[in-house]
């Protein structure tokens, strides 16, 4: 100690070990490189997994689409067939709203004429008989995308470029409210779904039930299984339908909170048509909010296991739940497939 020089203080101060010796406890700290990093936000992986994957797989498309994902949401209002539906049409229309479907319907019914002539033209040059070819086209072409489109549903959108934002939605005499906001392309497998008169459908994943309103205003289901497994979204799918469908018609509704994964050994061969909007990123809240996102480091589990549950949900459930004879169909459908082509 002496060597240190000094004199007696440097001794002093050895002996309580404040020059060479290890930092008195208090003063002691420990790196904390992962408490101290800063965070990337959740909404930054997800744009950065979407830019990743859309990307590839939409390529010139995806600017367009990831703009659009950034933008406030525009709606269409889904007008309820259970309440004054002519006059909340007419007070849509004066707004300047249009309804989209009955639009596409009649678009899709002129390009369908548009073909028929080409491949009548076409066929007559051939020794097929005219309109033949465009018969077997017909039958060949999926169910789904040659189905005319329900007529009951009415979905009311501001054209494009005008972001009016629709009213709330107000109750009639009975209580009941006369329009339901939702992201107008959520109505698109509605459509697809084709419901017709006393069909038995199931809706495997439905709360918060926007779809499950829709498949109710075609007015042609037979049965209806709404299922759910998170009991509190299923709450959410009750008030849905209390505040939009009369009670004689919620009754004959079957809500239930079951994984949907164990619905085909449960209720096998049931069903004329199942709906199965599968549990998926939530693209659009995944770039906009933090809370509850999917993209947050701890559900990564979660999120990874998302397409094996969504295969389950589509093929141990689904396919099972369909009747014999549309799983037929359906499966020849697959096969036949133009776009496979
Ligand atoms: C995209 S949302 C459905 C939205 C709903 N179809 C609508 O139009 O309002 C997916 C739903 O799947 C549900 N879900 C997740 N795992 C499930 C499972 N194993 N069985 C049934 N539902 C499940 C979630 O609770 C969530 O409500």
């Amino acid at each position: 100690m002496a060597a240190l020089g000094g004199g007696g203080r440097a001794v002093t101060l050895l002996r309580r070990g404040l020059v060479l010796g290890p930092a008195p406890r208090r003063y002691r700290y420990k790196k904390k490189w992962a408490a101290t990093a800063p965070r990337v936000p959740s909404t930054r992986l997800a744009l950065q997994s979407f830019d990743m994957n859309y990307g590839l797989q939409l390529k010139e498309a995806w600017p367009s689409v990831r703009v659009s994902l950034l933008c406030e949401q525009k709606y269409g209002a889904l007008v309820n067939s259970f309440a004054d539906a002519d006059r909340v049409a007419q007070e849509l229309e004066l707004l300047n709203a249009v309804d989209f479907i009955s639009g596409a319907a009649q678009k899709a019914q002129r390009l369908q004429q548009d073909s028929a002539v080409e491949q009548a033209g076409r066929g007559s040059a051939s020794r097929e008989a005219p309109g033949e070819r465009w018969a077997v086209k017909q039958a060949e072409t999926p169910p789904l995308l040659s189905a005319p489109i329900t007529s009951n549903i009415r979905c009311y959108t501001f054209p494009r470029g005008d972001i009016t934002r629709f009213r709330p939605a107000r109750p009639d005499t009975l209580g009941i409210l006369n329009y339901y906001l939702m992201d107008a392309a959520s109505l698109l497998p509605v459509l697809a779904l084709n419901v017709q008169p006393d069909d038995f459908v199931l809706d495997l994943c439905a709360a918060p039930g926007g779809k499950t309103l829709a498949i109710l205003q075609t007015g042609f289901c037979g049965h209806l299984a709404a299922n759910d497994v998170s009991i509190s979204r299923t709450k959410r799918l009750h008030q849905i339908l209390n505040s939009y469908v009369p009670k004689q018609i919620r009754e004959t509704v079957c809500v239930t909170s079951w994984d949907g994964r164990n619905w085909g050994e449960l209720e096998g061969g049931t069903f004329h048509k199942v709906l199965v909007d599968v549990p998926c990123t939530t693209d659009r809240h995944s770039v906009m909010e933090e809370d509850n996102n999917i993209f947050n480091r701890r559900r990564s589990k979660e999120r990874q296991m998302l397409p094996m549950l969504q295969l389950q949900l589509l093929v141990k459930s689904s396919l099972r739940s369909l009747k014999k004879r549309f799983l037929r169909k359906l499966l020849l459908w697959r096969w036949k497939c133009p776009c496979d082509a």
